[in-house]
C-alpha cells in the first residue's frame, strides 16, 4: 500500500480519485477548506501561497503525487490568465522539482485540448499540440515544465465525466441536471471526444504508477463520440427523453474560449504499455448509473462543508 498525496481533492478528479483509492491506498488529500467530512486524512493548504508545495510534502510524507490542482474552467482561465499561469504552469512545475529532488514519483494531470482539433485522425503522443486557448496554452506550458523538471514524471492528458461535490462540474451532470429538471439543452454534434469515467481514470492512473511508467500519456476512454452523441448515452441510460436534447453546431455556440472540435486521442501507447485495455464507455455508464442508484453523488457531497456551517470539524 503506498501513500498518495492528491491534491484538488475537491475537484471533479481528486475527490473521484481519493473515494476509488482509498481502500487500496493510502490517501491524503489536499485541499483549500471544502472537504471536512472526508473518510481520509486532508491537508489544508493554498498551494500558491510561498512554500506550500515542500510544506505539503514534508507533512504528507507520499511514495506517490498525483497533481490534479488547476485553474480547469476554460473560460475562467480567459478572464484571469495570470491565475491559469501560476496554477496550470508554475505549480505543476514546483511540484516536479520538488519530487524529483524527493525521489517522489509524480502524476501530472493535462488535458485533450493542447490540440487544435484540425487532424482527422485520433492525437497520438507524437502529434504536435497547438493550443487554442488560454487554458489549453497553459496546460500544454505545465506539461513541458513538469517533463523538463522531471523526466521520470508521468503526465497524463485525460478526460472524464462523473459525480463532483458540486453538482455541476461534469458534462455528465450538465446532461443529468438538464433532463431530470425537464429544462431545454444543446449538445454539440461537432465536438468528438473520447470520455472516461472518472473512477476508471483514478484507477489507470494508479496502475501507471504501480507500473513504474514515465513520460506523456493519453489516458481517455477507447469510445469517440459527438458531445450531443454522449448526452443522448445519458438520457438512454437513466430513462429520460433523449429528444429534449437539441442538436447544435459548436460554430454557434456563445462559449468565451475558442475550442477544438476533435479532441480524441489515442491511447495505444498506454494500452500497450500497461497491457490492459480501459473500460469502454457502454461499462462505464453503467457504473455511473449504478453510483446513482447507490447515492454515490450523496456520499461525497456529505464530504463537504454545508453552506453557511461555520464550525471546521476535525479531518480523519
Ligand atoms: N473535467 C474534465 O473533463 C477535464 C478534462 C481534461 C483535463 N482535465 C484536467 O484534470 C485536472 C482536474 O480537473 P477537474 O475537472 O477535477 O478540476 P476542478 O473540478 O476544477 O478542480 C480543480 C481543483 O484545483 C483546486 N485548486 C485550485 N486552486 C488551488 C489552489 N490555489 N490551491 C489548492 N488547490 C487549488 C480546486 O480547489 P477549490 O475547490 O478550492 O477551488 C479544485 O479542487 C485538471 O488538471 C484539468 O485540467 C479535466
Amino acid at each position: 500500500m503506498a501513500r498518495i498525496l492528491v491534491t484538488g481533492a475537491s475537484g471533479l478528479l481528486g475527490i473521484n480519485f481519493a473515494q476509488e483509492i482509498m481502500t487500496s491506498h493510502e490517501i491524503v488529500a489536499l485541499d483549500r477548506g471544502k472537504l471536512v467530512n472526508a473518510p481520509f486524512r486532508v491537508l489544508k493548504s493554498d498551494l500558491l501561497t510561498p512554500g506550500a508545495v515542500d510544506s505539503a510534502l514534508d507533512s504528507a510524507q507520499p511514495d506517490w503525487v498525483v497533481n490534479c490542482a488547476a485553474l480547469a474552467d476554460i473560460d475562467t482561465c480567459e478572464d484571469y490568465p495570470d491565475l491559469a499561469r501560476r496554477l496550470n504552469t508554475e505549480l505543476p512545475a514546483q511540484f516536479a522539482k520538488a519530487c524529483k529532488s524527493r525521489g517522489i514519483p509524480l502524476v501530472h494531470i493535462s488535458t485533450d485540448a493542447v490540440f487544435d482539433g484540425r487532424a482527422v485522425a485520433f492525437y497520438t503522443e507524437e502529434a504536435d499540440p497547438n493550443p487554442l486557448s488560454v487554458y489549453a496554452r497553459t496546460k500544454l506550458e505545465g506539461e513541458q515544465a513538469v517533463l523538463a523538471e522531471n523526466p521520470d514524471a508521468i503526465v497524463a492528458r485525460v478526460n472524464f465525466y462523473g459525480w463532483s461535490l458540486s453538482g455541476r462540474r461534469s458534462l455528465a451532470e450538465f446532461f443529468f441536471n438538464n433532463l431530470s429538471g425537464r429544462k431545454s439543452m444543446t449538445g454539440f454534434t461537432d465536438v468528438r471526444f473520447c470520455p472516461m469515467l472518472v473512477n476508471d481514470t483514478a484507477r489507470m492512473l494508479v496502475r501507471m504508477l504501480e507500473k513504474g511508467l514515465r513520460g506523456l500519456y493519453h489516458v481517455v476512454g477507447p469510445q469517440a463520440m459527438s458531445k450531443y452523441h454522449f448526452g443522448v448515452e445519458i438520457a438512454r441510460k437513466f430513462g429520460f427523453k433523449e429528444n429534449e436534447i437539441a442538436p447544435k453546431s459548436i460554430n454557434t455556440s456563445s462559449l468565451i474560449a475558442k475550442r477544438s472540435n476533435n479532441l480524441c486521442l489515442s491511447i495505444n501507447k498506454l494500452c500497450t504499455d500497461l497491457d490492459e485495455i480501459p473500460p469502454d464507455f457502454s461499462t462505464g455508464l453503467d457504473k455511473l448509473y449504478a453510483q446513482f442508484r447507490q447515492g454515490y453523488p450523496q456520499k461525497i457531497r456529505s464530504y463537504q462543508q454545508v453552506e453557511g456551517e461555520t464550525g471546521i470539524q476535525a479531518n480523519r
